[in-house]
């Protein structure tokens, strides 16, 4: 391998998005070993600095390595078979009540070993890379026992320890009530505080815990609960919520200073100002939209208004949004909730990263920050929302390395 330590490597004339804003000119952007040491308008860069860099690419658009910061994307099985159920006129909800949805994924991540859950969750982490990918947080909550979780936790941990992107973990045991706590939600939910949490935090496999806070998922006191066993192992918390009832778990998050509330589609206004005041990031995803054909919107006035931080993710899953291209939630996030492609943009870089407490360390492009970024071939930001084109990725740089 080269060793990049000493050499200077030059970006240039390149249109940037650094996660926040467009540049209005075309700029420089210099990386010494995994370092980003320059980022500057081509005008004031000098011609000595030009001739010593080696020159790595020129023109097109960079922006910081995209961040997908919600996805279930290690599971067994498929579930092609429901996309059917639900063509001919089966809800989501009325699936799942009658035991298949998430509980069926369930079954058939029980029955998979770590290696074929690796297997078999490897295709969707390289498409995910091959779409600009450089973060991934990856969520348990297929195992539901203690070994399952454990095991879907650790197979997420070796993703990102053998593959060329960060790997941030979840743990989503509140996801599903298992078939053997029927009429025992609560026992499940002791099991969580008690064992899962536990020993999660103690071979640290979770960087953050999540609970689907629904009328098919759990309740806001069984979520509190959750959160309050999170707490008291300094577990950062999220919450599945408002996606398909208003039960008020987003300002239940909100309470426990939540990373973020996700799909958030019923989210009403006391809900937007209980996230705006603790800093709770809003993230939207439109695949599970989309795929389960809702009507509802989430409200992004409003959470324009009381300037909530929008992320947008593929929720990769799957049920509700068998989906692991992130630059087509770009398109989808405009072209269903209206969101601006800067909005968009802002949702997979500097905005996903605060979902996932990295704010500062990912998502933006600022001197000194690692230098994780991609080229895209295209002429300004707006056109990775703008059209549903997979190929356009040039060069993607993770840790000071092209791929
Ligand atoms: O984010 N809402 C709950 N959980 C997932 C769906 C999981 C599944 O259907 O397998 C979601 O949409
Ligand atoms: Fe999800």
């Amino acid at each position: 391998m080269i060793n990049r330590q000493d050499t200077t490597r030059l970006w240039r004339d390149a249109i940037l998005f650094d996660g926040r804003q467009t540049s209005d000119e075309k700029m420089a952007l210099l990386v010494v070993g995994n370092e980003i040491a320059q980022l500057c308008p081509m005008s004031e860069l000098s011609d000595e600095q030009i001739q010593e860099a080696e020159t790595m690419h020129s023109g097109g658009v960079i922006t910081p390595g995209l961040i997908d910061c919600h996805t279930h994307l290690i599971f067994g099985g498929s579930r092609a078979d429901e996309f059917e159920q639900r063509l001919e006129g089966v809800s989501y909800e009325e699936i799942a009540r009658r035991g298949g949805g998430i509980i069926s994924t369930v079954r058939a991540t029980r029955a998979s070993s770590e290696e074929e859950l690796y297997q078999a969750a490897l295709p969707r982490l390289q498409a995910l890379i091959q779409d600009g990918v450089t973060t991934v947080e990856i969520k348990s909550g297929y195992g539901l026992t203690l070994k399952d979780e454990l095991k879907m936790l650790r197979v997420a941990r070796r993703l990102g320890s053998e593959q060329p992107v960060n790997v941030v973990t979840t743990l989503l045991a509140a996801h599903a009530l298992p078939p053997e706590f029927k009429d025992n939600a609560d026992g499940y939910i002791d099991l969580i505080c008690n064992e899962i949490i536990p020993a999660a935090a103690a071979e640290n496999l979770a960087d953050a815990v999540d609970v689907f806070c629904e009328g098919i998922g759990f309740s806001v006191a069984q979520c509190e609960r959750v959160f309050q066993a999170a707490q008291a192992y300094d577990l950062r918390v999220k919450a599945h919520a408002e996606q398909l009832s208003n039960l008020g778990g987003s300002a239940l998050a909100a309470r426990y200073q939540a990373l973020s509330a996700d799909h958030i589609e019923w989210l009403d206004e006391d809900g937007v100002k209980a996230m705006a005041e603790a800093g709770t990031v809003a993230t939207l995803l439109p695949g599970a939209f989309y795929t389960l054909r809702d009507t509802r919107v989430p409200p992004i006035d409003l959470l324009r208004r009381y300037q909530v931080p929008m992320a947008l993710a593929t929720d990769g899953n799957p049920g509700s949004s068998p989906i692991f291209q992130l630059s087509l939630m770009l398109n989808m996030a405009c072209t269903l909730f209206r969101l601006t492609p800067t909005e968009a943009l802002q949702g997979v870089t500097s905005h996903a990263a605060r979902a996932l407490g990295l704010s500062g360390q990912a998502g933006t492009l600022a001197i000194g920050r690692q230098s994780d970024f991609c080229v895209w071939d295209i002429h300004s930001p707006s056109e990775l929302a703008y059209a549903i084109q997979p190929g356009r990725l040039k060069q993607r740089i993770f840790q000071g390395e092209i791929s």
